[in-house]
């Protein structure tokens, strides 16, 4: 991550999704709200003006396959897919009485621009670091005026901890049953890390055991990585190594310790099922899932 500026891996992911969402095979896949709010949020600062026109390009849009191939195939696919993953938990668990939704490393994800005005109801707080959180200000969130619903902090988690700087901020609400939401962010963390924040999240909450739903990467030789020869070379170059890997087999076990249960969890083959079913399409990403948790009530 460089300091002043915005998320490269935040920037990649609105891009692929964007890409993703244009493509004739998995048009419909992404829905048009999610393409107007992420080309707003591209089209707001120069980086994202370039990955825009990048994306008209054809011969930009015949190189996706051959970069994917090298550094993980079928990876723009994947974000839409998995971002249908954490919209429908986000949503399921609204309609099972969370009133609070806390995105940790929201990058330039979305939902909670999108969901804030249809649900009045619920509370929610995107975090990200300093320079990626100051440009999605920038672009939508200044935009939604006096929304009393949708908050914004800017964490450096390398200086700062959630606990600190999410307990006093006075758009949190401690009482409040929470969904946290770590898309893409967790293996960004060492394990002490994660455990950190496992924990954190436990202590904040002064009402109900909160939730989480968030994604994991699996370990490079796992069976279902088809990661290609050049992701850790590219990571290492952007300053975003992944420093935590958990094999879906192990991931219950290893939330289990920390004080969570899983209730979903979503591999490559259920991403198929539930979201193509019927369409055709190429190579799927293999190498990351998807997790919801809850913490277990005390005793
Ligand atoms: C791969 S992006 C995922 C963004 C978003 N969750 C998504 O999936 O669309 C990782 C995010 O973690 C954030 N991040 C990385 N290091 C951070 C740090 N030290 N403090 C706060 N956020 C950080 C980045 O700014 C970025 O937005």
């Amino acid at each position: 991550m460089k300091e002043n500026e915005a998320s490269a891996t935040a920037y990649a992911v609105l891009q692929g999704l964007i890409h993703a969402g244009r493509q004739p095979g998995t048009m419909g896949l992404v829905a048009p709200e999610v393409l107007e709010a992420g080309e707003a949020i591209l089209s707001s600062t120069a980086e994202g003006r370039k990955r825009l026109a990048q994306l008209d390009s054809g011969l930009f849009r015949a190189l996706v396959p051959v970069v994917e191939f090298l550094l993980i195939p079928g990876l723009t696919l994947h974000y839409a897919l998995r971002k249908r993953f954490i919209e429908d938990a986000t949503l399921l668990a609204i309609e099972d009485g969370v009133t609070q939704v806390i995105n940790l490393g929201a990058g330039f994800d979305t939902l909670a621009w999108r969901l804030h005005g249809r649900h009045p109801g619920v509370n929610f707080i995107e975090i990200d670091h300093p320079a990626t959180s100051d440009a999605k200000a920038e672009a939508l969130l200044k935009k939604a005026g006096a929304a009393d619903n949708l908050h914004q902090l800017a964490v450096d988690f390398t200086e700062q901890t959630l606990e600190d700087r999410l307990g006093p901020f006075p758009g949190f609400q401690a009482d409040r049953p929470t969904l946290y939401i770590c898309e893409g962010v967790l293996p960004y963390l060492t394990v002490p890390q994660v455990t950190e924040l496992l924990r954190t999240l436990t202590v904040l909450a002064k009402g109900k055991p909160p939730r989480l739903v968030c994604t994991c990467v699996e370990p490079m030789d796992a069976p279902e990585n088809n990661t290609g020869p050049l992701l850790g070379l590219y990571l290492k170059l952007k300053g975003e190594d992944i420093h935590w890997r958990i094999a879906h087999g192990a991931v219950a076990g290893f939330l289990r310790e920390r004080g969570y249960s899983v209730e979903d969890l979503a591999t490559v083959v259920d991403f198929r099922t539930r979201y193509l079913s019927g369409r055709p399409h190429g190579t799927l990403h293999g190498g990351e899932y998807g997790v919801v948790a809850r913490v277990l009530p005390e005793g």
